[in-house]
């Protein structure tokens, strides 16, 4: 089986999804369920032998030992982490705590358990740690994007944090042999996104007639991945990356925000158009830029795509009109996130979840 930390977040839950969808191989997800962890996006797995869900932080190292002794895993795919920047502004402490301490505590737990493993084992295991191109900093508008040598220049808390843990996979790959790969995705969206990140939020709110807030001019660029092509990517880099190595992923579409908005609210227009027939973009609201903002992310993914030969499925047109019609679909989902309701949802189903 697999270990995937993080897998009832965003992007952990869609990889645990689309994993077994196309493997038979059990997947043990260890999960501690913050304000971003919600078990009902893996409802459809209810009942499923493959998928083994344990609540508890990758921090709590006697907890991992135990877990990989008795498991046994053949790789680690790293998620867990706080994720949110303008969570990162307000307080940065969990973000010290699970992106950096926590990680560092995994990987001791991995490497003890890794070394002790047979030859073979040892030789096959992998651990793959998830990180961002927000490491990289703020790129000028006419720079080359960001390539895997790039030098790191994060400049939030959370870009920061992330950046702490890529270092520590890396060093302990070279300085004890733990076999890691690293992967540096842009700004993903799609199906189950927490809609405190841009493109749930703006659709969500743009549905409930609120403000569309667009921090400063809008024209701050992000490169924009379908959530699914990031997971494809996650799986072809533990399948076949070569240990020690680090692979951006990335699909080459960087888009301002406000474009971004502007495209939601087209999209909204044809497919629920508003009862007073205004466009969604009556709703748009410039507000008070987020402090040290960074101006552009571009993620120059020529690596992955010629070493590993690793295609994005989807464009960006065909991937957000998919989210949109998601968001549509699926209003409960969205109204039990809003109302706090996923957060009892465990107890509700299953009575209380498997803790540590
Ligand atoms: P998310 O915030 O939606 O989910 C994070 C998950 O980790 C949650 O389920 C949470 O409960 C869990 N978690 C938090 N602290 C934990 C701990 N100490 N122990 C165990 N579990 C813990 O995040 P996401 O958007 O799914 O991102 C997943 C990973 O991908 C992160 O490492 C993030 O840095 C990286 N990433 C995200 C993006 C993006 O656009 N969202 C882009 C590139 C990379
Ligand atoms: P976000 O989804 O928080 O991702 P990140 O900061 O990790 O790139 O934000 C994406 C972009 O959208 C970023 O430039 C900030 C901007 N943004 C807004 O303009 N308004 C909002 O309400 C949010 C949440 C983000």
């Amino acid at each position: 089986m697999i270990l995937v930390t993080g897998g009832a977040g965003f992007i952990g839950a869609n990889f645990v999804l689309d994993w077994l969808a196309v493997h038979d191989e059990p997947v043990l997800n260890l999960d501690k369920l913050t304000y971003a962890g919600n078990l009902e996006t893996l409802a459809s797995l209810q009942g499923d032998a493959r998928h083994v869900f344990v609540q508890g932080d990758i921090g709590d190292g006697a907890l991992v030992a135990d877990l990989l002794a008795t498991h046994r895993p053949r790789a680690v795919i790293n998620f867990a982490a706080e994720s949110h920047v303008d969570r990162s502004i307000h307080g940065a402490e969990d973000f010290i705590q699970t992106n950096i301490v926590g990680t560092f505590r995994l990987l001791e737990a991995v490497r003890a358990h890794w070394g002790g493993l047979p030859e073979a084992d040892k030789a096959g295991f992998r651990f793959l740690h998830v990180s961002t191109d927000e490491v990289y900093g703020s790129l000028a508008p006419d720079a080359p994007a960001f390539t895997e040598t790039h030098g790191f220049e994060p400049n939030s808390p959370y870009s920061a944090s992330k950046a702490a843990s890529d270092h520590l996979v890396r060093a302990w790959h070279h300085t004890h042999g733990l076999p890691v790969l690293t992967t540096n995705c842009s700004n993903n969206y799609g199906p189950f996104h927490f809609p405190e990140k841009l493109i749930p939020l703006m659709i969500v709110n743009a549905l409930a007639g609120k403000a569309l807030p667009v921090y400063g001019d809008g024209m701050q660029v992000r490169d924009w991945l379908y959530v699914k092509d990031h997971c494809s990517a996650i799986r072809r880099v533990l399948e076949a990356g070569a240990v020690g190595e680090t692979y951006n992923v990335g699909g080459w579409n960087e888009k301002p925000n406000i474009e971004i908005v502007h495209t939601i609210c087209a999209l909204l227009d044809e497919l629920r158009p508003r009862a007073d027939g205004a466009s969604y973009t009556a709703q748009i609201t410039h507000v008070k830029d987020r402090p040290g903002h960074d101006r552009r992310y571009a993620i120059d993914a020529r690596k992955l795509e010629a070493a590993l030969g690793w295609k994005p499925a989807e464009t960006f047109e065909s991937g957000i009109r998919k989210t949109v019609q998601w968001y549509l679909d699926h209003p409960d989902w969205v109204a039990h996130v809003q109302s706090g309701a996923y957060r009892q949802w465990v107890q509700a189903q299953y009575g209380a979840p498997v803790a540590a």
